[in-house]
């Protein structure tokens, strides 16, 4: 798996998230503007809607991370149990506040959680997002996955099975090679 060049940065630190920060999640999410709550929910969330979504959130049942920096959360990546039989997988949602992002949180908590989710039946985790997305599908394939577009929708998918980014060549290629 790809480390990247980034590392999360100094002082971030990640923890799994348990009822008690229910409210910091919350406001943590009603931090994000219209723009990125678009990005986050696929769809236009009021802050009714965003709260509704914080207190539904099941800590048990599903996989919670959060990245603190300064006792600040700072980024949130949520694996719930959706669909049933052979299509049941956890889904993530992942948002890093503006002023933490391209310094690696996104990429830790997607990867924590990822790696929970696939210790865990159904041992599938999927992480749906807008075609245009551009720093979802960077943080995406920089963890290996080649993400799919599926019904007008980007969906990146980890575990047995799930679509991978091709290995990195090293080597340059043979200028004499035919590629047959
Ligand atoms: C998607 C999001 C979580 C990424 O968080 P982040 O902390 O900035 O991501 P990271 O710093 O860990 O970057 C991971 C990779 O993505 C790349 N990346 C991040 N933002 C990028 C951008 N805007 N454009 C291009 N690449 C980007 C990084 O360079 C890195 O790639 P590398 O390993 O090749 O260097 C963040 O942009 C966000 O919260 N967006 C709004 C909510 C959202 O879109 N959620 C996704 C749907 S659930």
């Amino acid at each position: 798996m790809n480390t990247g060049t980034t590392v999360a940065a100094a002082g971030t630190s990640t923890q799994r998230l348990g009822p008690q920060h229910r409210e910091q999640l919350l406001q943590h999410l009603l931090s994000l503007d219209a723009e990125d709550r678009g990005r986050r929910f696929m769809l236009s969330a009021s802050d009714g809607y965003v709260q509704r979504y914080a207190t539904g959130i099941d800590f048990d049942r599903g996989i919670v991370m959060g990245a603190f920096v300064g006792g600040q959360l700072c980024g949130v990546a949520h694996a719930a149990l959706d669909g049933d039989g052979a299509d049941a997988h956890f889904e993530v949602g992942l948002s890093v506040a503006r002023s933490d992002r391209r310094r690696g949180v996104g990429r830790k908590l997607l990867r924590e959680c990822v790696a929970r989710g696939l210790q865990d039946a159904p041992r599938r985790v999927v992480v749906r997002y807008q075609p245009g997305n551009a720093a979802m599908g960077a943080t995406a394939r920089s963890l290996d996955s080649a993400p799919q577009l599926d019904a007008g929708e980007m969906r990146a998918e980890f575990g047995p099975g799930a679509p991978q980014r091709p290995p990195t060549v090293d080597a340059p290629p043979d200028p004499h090679a035919t590629g047959r």
